[in-house]
């Protein structure tokens, strides 16, 4: 066969293989996806059957689906956990450091009175939104203090489960604006 034909058809069977190899190197470069861990503090476990005349019926688990839903619209990670104590609440804040782009997080009860979440928000500077299913300042005296909001970039409060989803919006436009 003629040499030059040899050389194209070798030529053309190498083809596929060297798309896939700038097709893998397209994916390579591609932006690591933003990863968003939201918090849920003690007594968010019962929710949907909780106080429903104040947070509403929806579980939680529904909430974390649709923050699932609404994260991939917005191209972003969601993992989510809940805790009822304290410290495990601070541990969930100190592992988002390197690991999470933000937090969103609900501290429940803690909100008004853990300086030791504020302490490991402060300590680990991740960025932090705060939201709240009920508007804790239309409720009782003790609500209307935060411990958390003066070091959160800032807070949702009020729009039940739709508290969350705002969050996750907030914290991709926060996101987004450092890019
Ligand atoms: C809450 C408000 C807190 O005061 C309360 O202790 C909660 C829930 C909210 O989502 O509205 O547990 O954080």
């Amino acid at each position: 066969m003629n040499p030059i034909k040899i050389l194209l058809m070798a030529a053309l069977l190498c083809l596929p293989l060297v798309s896939v190899r700038a097709q893998s190197a397209a994916q390579n470069t591609q932006p690591a996806r933003l990863k968003i861990l939201v918090v849920h503090g003690p007594n968010l476990n019962l929710l949907g059957t909780r106080e429903t005349n104040i947070y509403g019926k929806t579980s939680l688990d529904d909430i974390n689906l649709r923050l699932k839903e609404e994260g991939k619209k917005l191209s972003l990670d969601v993992v989510t956990v809940q805790k009822n104590g304290e410290g495990d609440l601070v541990d969930a804040i100190q592992s988002a450091k390197g690991t999470f782009h933000a937090v969103i997080l609900n501290a429940g009860a803690y909100t008004h009175t853990s300086i030791a979440l504020r302490d490991a928000i402060a300590g680990t500077g991740v960025p932090v939104i705060e939201v709240h299913l009920s508007n804790i300042y239309a409720r009782e005296e003790f609500r209307k203090e935060s411990m958390i909001a003066p070091v959160a970039i800032g807070q949702i409060s009020g729009f039940g489960g739709e508290s969350y989803i705002l969050g996750l919006h907030a914290a991709a436009s926060f996101l987004n604006s450092k890019k």
